[in-house]
């Protein structure tokens, strides 16, 4: 795997991926005047025509793999703006017709879904946040005995993207068929990785491309058809995307995205089986290490590990492996300096919290990679470990609950 001199060993999949050479192409095809580079809402000349017969594949491709109609198939500019579309659209056309205004959703969900709703309350919705148990996950029973009869929306995350924890979509979804609330799955961090298919009950559905090795800046919203989801747009302007999303089709971004997501479809077994094997080598490895508590003990998705380091401080191991060049971490979160919401929601202590470390391995990851990986993580604790009377204490004996709960040590 190439990549900038500094990194070594890219295990940040889940922040993004790169973007398959067949999607470069494809996309390249796309931009100059020898391709199809034309507006696909101008239907009146051949350009036009053919820029739409290629978004068209595009959308067919995407269907495929959320197993939807394709009539239900929106493009947008990724998952933020899918899921801002989705939980402010759905529940701004409700709350305007008297028709309720309560939306339930996890407390573990990414900042796009959290951020929404908090905008939402500002708006009179109201929202409750569901806690995951200590494995990581909301349960269906939860979010059943959260309904009301005002509940105009329920969202939830397939798999998480901090801790790779799969959520129970598929119950919650039956749950829900009896209860005119909708439901909105951010499958971001499944999508060709997991089963999706929008007959478990799901109205709405987010994705991303730049997760799937297509590019960023290129999503799909799903909005059921029948019988028609009808919700706000975000944005006016235009009819492109049934008016849900009106603006040029970026071509090249969503012709990326459909050949990303035919490429997925016929890899999804094998790269699951790929993943899952250097999971099972990295776990291995780094609960060798002892002292290695894993976040997120629920069925998991195999691209996501995340793990909490008894005894270290979190800062300086993460600049003990970024050093050397392993790229690892939330990107949602690592910029702040404070625990993670996800596992602060879990129950995490939080010096275990900013202890954790998210590691992601993708398609291009090889078992030398997660070998050279486990080295680095050995010698880091190693050395840091010698210092910390936190590890002394547990090496003596000392449970993490007494080491961890209720104090402000780190390491
Ligand atoms: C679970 C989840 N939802 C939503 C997003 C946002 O996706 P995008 O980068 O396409 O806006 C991400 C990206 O990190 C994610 O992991």
């Amino acid at each position: 795997m190439s990549a900038p001199a500094e990194v070594a060993v890219y295990l940040d999949h889940a922040a993004t991926t790169p973007v398959d050479p067949a999607v470069a192409e494809a996309m390249a095809a796309c931009l100059r005047d020898d391709g199809v580079f034309g507006n696909p809402a101008s239907s009146g000349h051949a350009w036009g025509r053919a820029a739409a017969g290629r978004v068209e594949r595009a959308r067919a491709a995407v269907a495929a793999l959320i197993n939807a109609p394709v009539e239900g198939v929106h493009f947008t500019s990724g998952a933020t703006e899918s899921i801002n579309t989705a939980i402010l659209g759905v529940t701004r056309f409700a709350m305007a017709r008297d028709r309720g205004g309560h939306v339930i959703t996890g407390a573990t969900e990414h900042s796009a879904t959290l951020a929404a709703c908090r905008r939402l309350e500002q708006e009179g919705a109201q929202v409750t946040y569901l806690a995951p148990d200590t494995d990581g996950r909301v349960t269906a029973e939860a979010v059943a005995a959260a309904l009301r009869d005002d509940t105009v929306l329920v969202s939830l995350m397939h798999v998480n993207n901090e801790t790779g924890v799969i959520q129970p979509i598929e119950a919650v979804g039956r749950h829900l068929r009896d209860h005119a609330a909708v439901f909105h799955v951010d499958a971001a961090q499944s999508a060709g990785l997991l089963p999706l298919d929008v007959a478990m009950g799901i109205d709405l559905l987010s994705l991303s491309a730049h997760k799937f090795y297509g590019p960023k800046g290129a999503g799909v919203l799903y909005v059921r058809q029948q019988p028609r989801l009808r919700l706000d747009p975000l944005f006016y302007g235009g009819e492109q995307e049934g008016g849900l999303r009106p603006g040029t089709v970026p071509v090249h971004q969503v012709v990326g995205m459909g050949e990303a997501a035919e490429l997925v479809v016929r890899r999804q077994e094998a790269d699951h089986a790929h993943l899952q094997a250097l999971t099972i080598r990295l776990l291995d490895g780094l609960q060798a290490l002892d002292g290695v508590i894993v976040n997120g003990t629920g069925p998991r998705c195999p691209h996501i590990l995340n793990v909490s380091f008894v005894g270290v401080h979190g800062e300086s191991l993460a600049l003990a492996l970024r050093g050397p060049g392993v790229s690892v971490g939330s990107a949602c979160t690592s910029a702040l300096a404070t625990p993670s919401h996800v596992l602060r929601a879990m129950g995490v202590p939080d010096a275990l919290a900013l202890a954790s470390f998210r590691f992601s391995p993708g398609r291009g990851t090889t078992g030398d990679d997660v070998d050279a990986v486990l080295n680095m993580a050995a010698d880091a604790l190693e050395q840091q470990r010698r210092r910390s009377t936190i590890w002394a204490a547990f090496r003596a004996g000392a449970t993490i609950d007494s080491l961890y709960r209720g104090g402000t040590r780190v390491a």
